[in-house]
């Protein structure tokens, strides 16, 4: 297979220079070293390791549980995987929000101990004040709006925002203060796609959306559920581009079958 991979290290610059020449952005959000390389080899720009680590790797029901340990040591591992991408860390719930000061101590941990190149951060103009905060300090931040995975409990469920033209005109304000307050980008979730081409059109940095269309500036899509990892259920916004979960249990039960019957290790197996 060609190798359409990246050879040198991305920063933010690439991404606004990719918004400036209509160009899309490919992103994808995983969790671990052999998939980060495999992905940054195939042209996956910027490689999020997202909070969805709670469902798709650490057997949660939804990102809540998730804590600023674990998250770290799946960026670690990514970090040790991708040499080129541009990697940024989802900051997980309550890891931003009590505080300016926890809020910065905390994207700090994200640089220096988890060899991130930025993070993200879930909400509007409320975490605006410190995402403004963050990149003044030198934290390049990613916003992140529309259906917020953090606020599941306050929500009570997962649907699209912006259906209603106040909560769409909330959403365009929502962008603009993120990008006023510095981000390089902002992931649009769940946000019809009329709406999202008008916030894209209105903003200079990149909006980066999953479930939200066609015309955002770049796309994002987890790891478990393009490769088929995630078997329940697909999302709509997605897409399974392979059936690894399928392939997984093909090998699982020939692999027990051929331990079972003495036919692994055969002699070439052996020393
Ligand atoms: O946690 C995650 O993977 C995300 C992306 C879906 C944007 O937030």
């Amino acid at each position: 297979m060609k190798n359409c991979g990246l050879n040198k290290k991305l920063t933010v610059r690439h991404f606004l220079a990719k918004k400036q020449e209509l160009e899309k952005i490919v992103s994808l959000s995983l969790y671990d070293a052999p998939t980060a390389k495999f992905a940054e080899d195939c042209g996956v720009e910027l490689i999020l390791v997202g909070d969805s680590l709670g469902s798709c790797v650490l057997g949660y029901k939804n990102t809540i549980p998730v804590t600023i340990e674990q998250s770290l040591h799946h960026c670690g591992a990514v970090s040790r995987g991708a040499k080129f991408a541009f990697l940024v860390g989802d900051m997980p719930f309550m890891t931003y929000h009590p505080s300016f000061e926890t809020a910065l101590k905390n994207a700090a941990r994200y640089l220096q101990e988890g060899s991130m190149d930025g993070v993200k951060v879930e909400g509007g103009r409320y975490v605006a004040a410190t995402v403004e905060k963050m990149v003044r300090a030198g934290v390049p931040v990613m916003g992140h709006i529309g259906l917020l995975p953090q606020n599941i409990l306050t929500e009570g469920g997962y649907r699209v925002h912006g259906k209603k033209q106040s909560e769409a005109d909330q959403l365009l304000d929502d962008a603009k203060a993120i990008e006023d307050a510095g981000a390089f980008s902002v992931v649009l979730e769940c946000v019809p796609s009329e709406l999202a081409e008008k916030i894209s059109k209105s903003l200079s940095i990149p909006t980066i959306g999953i479930g939200s269309g066609p015309h955002c500036d770049g796309q994002i899509q987890v790891v478990n559920d393009i490769l088929g990892l995630f078997t329940e259920f697909l999302p709509r916004h997605s897409k399974r581009y392979a059936n690894l979960g399928e392939e997984m249990k093909k090998a699982f039960a020939e692999y027990a079958s051929e331990v079972g019957s003495s036919k692994f290790p055969a002699k070439e197996n052996s020393f």
